[in-house]
């Protein structure tokens, strides 16, 4: 059997290809399987049950490639971020949409009905919505990758209910703290300005410090992508997509947890340099949800977000 994981040189990809090798997943991927990544970069998980595939997603001969008879399991995680969709509308259109509609086309093609788990976003949300969002909320994108993202959504859920797929569609919450450099996601300040004053850099915060966010730590996006996939379709039944559990951080709060892992003088490299572009999708993103049937369903949240930057202190000095 084959998992093939789209995005899988990225860094939730490569992330879950790791977790998907661990002895704990070998229902997901018993002995003799293997995990195909498919992304535009080489999968850096260096194992002998992985295969990377180097090609374009938005390229229909790369994606009938990538799926046979033999693949159960599809991760689609390989997208272009918010910053990088909402300035490049044709590229943004092309892999966050087409490409997933292409991708559940050659599921639809195999004999036997791939589990299909899309990587979401909270982006498809915006416009007037109460303070905390409920399961029925019907999205409204401010951005063209939430429009990108709630298009897939839709076509998931149709697919599903045709019987093409057995669809899981996640809406993760903004990841952090995100390791490496910053990226071109219009969230990225979200980890920067944890992880830069932690490393002894300055960092900025280009939104208001009352704006809430609605965060997870990577390994528990990764934790409940695992879970995705092990949920029985029944228990969805019509409703395809979940709203992943986060917390909700007012961004003074998030500076409150790094002054209080890290020390004042961290706290006091983070700069307040307002972003018009960063604030109109950001600001628009809700900052809470009701997490009530996740939960149910067994997804996880993290404790606080003091616990989430203790947990990347101890990543970054190992
Ligand atoms: N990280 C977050 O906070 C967050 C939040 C919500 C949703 N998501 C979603 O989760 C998924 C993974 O996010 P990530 O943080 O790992 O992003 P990432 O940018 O690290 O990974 C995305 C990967 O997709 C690949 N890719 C882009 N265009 C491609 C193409 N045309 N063909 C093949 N591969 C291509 C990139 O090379 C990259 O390795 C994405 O779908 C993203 O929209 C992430």
């Amino acid at each position: 059997m084959k998992i093939l994981v789209t995005g899988g040189a990225g860094f939730l990809g490569a992330r879950l290809i790791e977790a998907l090798l661990a002895p704990t997943a070998n229902d997901l991927l018993p002995a003799g399987g293997t995990i195909v990544s498919a992304d535009l970069a080489p999968c850096p998980v260096d194992d002998p049950r992985v295969v990377s595939h180097t090609g374009d997603v938005s390229d229909p001969a790369f994606i009938a490639s990538l799926i046979d008879p033999s693949t159960t399991l599809v991760y689609h995680l390989a997208a272009v971020v918010s910053g990088q969709a909402e300035a490049d509308f044709d590229l943004g259109m092309r892999v966050n949409f087409d490409a997933t509609r292409t991708l559940l086309e050659a599921c639809r093609q195999q004999a036997q009905t791939p589990r299909f788990v899309f990587a979401s976003s909270l982006a498809v949300f915006g416009g007037p919505m109460p303070e905390q969002v409920p399961e029925s909320l019907a999205p409204l994108p401010q951005s063209s990758y939430g429009a990108q993202k709630a298009m897939a959504e839709l076509l998931i859920n149709d697919y599903s209910r045709k019987g093409f797929v057995d669809g899981r569609v996640c809406r993760l919450p903004t990841i952090s703290v995100r390791p490496g450099k910053p990226n071109a996601a219009a969230s990225s300040f979200a980890s920067g300005i944890l992880r830069e004053p932690l490393s002894g850099e300055a960092s900025n915060c280009p939104v208001p410090l009352d704006t809430r966010l609605w965060l997870s730590s990577p390994q528990t996006v990764i934790d409940n992508l695992l879970h995705a996939a092990r949920l029985d379709g029944q228990a969805l039944g019509l409703r395809r997509t979940l709203n992943l559990p986060g917390i909700s951080v007012r961004v003074s709060e998030m500076l409150d947890s790094l002054a209080r892992v890290g020390g004042d003088a961290a706290r006091a490299r983070v700069g307040f340099e307002p972003d018009e572009r960063v604030q109109r999708i950001v600001c628009s993103w809700p900052g809470d949800f009701d997490i009530e049937r996740p939960l149910q369903l067994g997804f996880r949240v993290d404790a606080d977000f003091d616990s989430v930057v203790k947990a990347h202190q101890r990543d970054m000095n190992r």
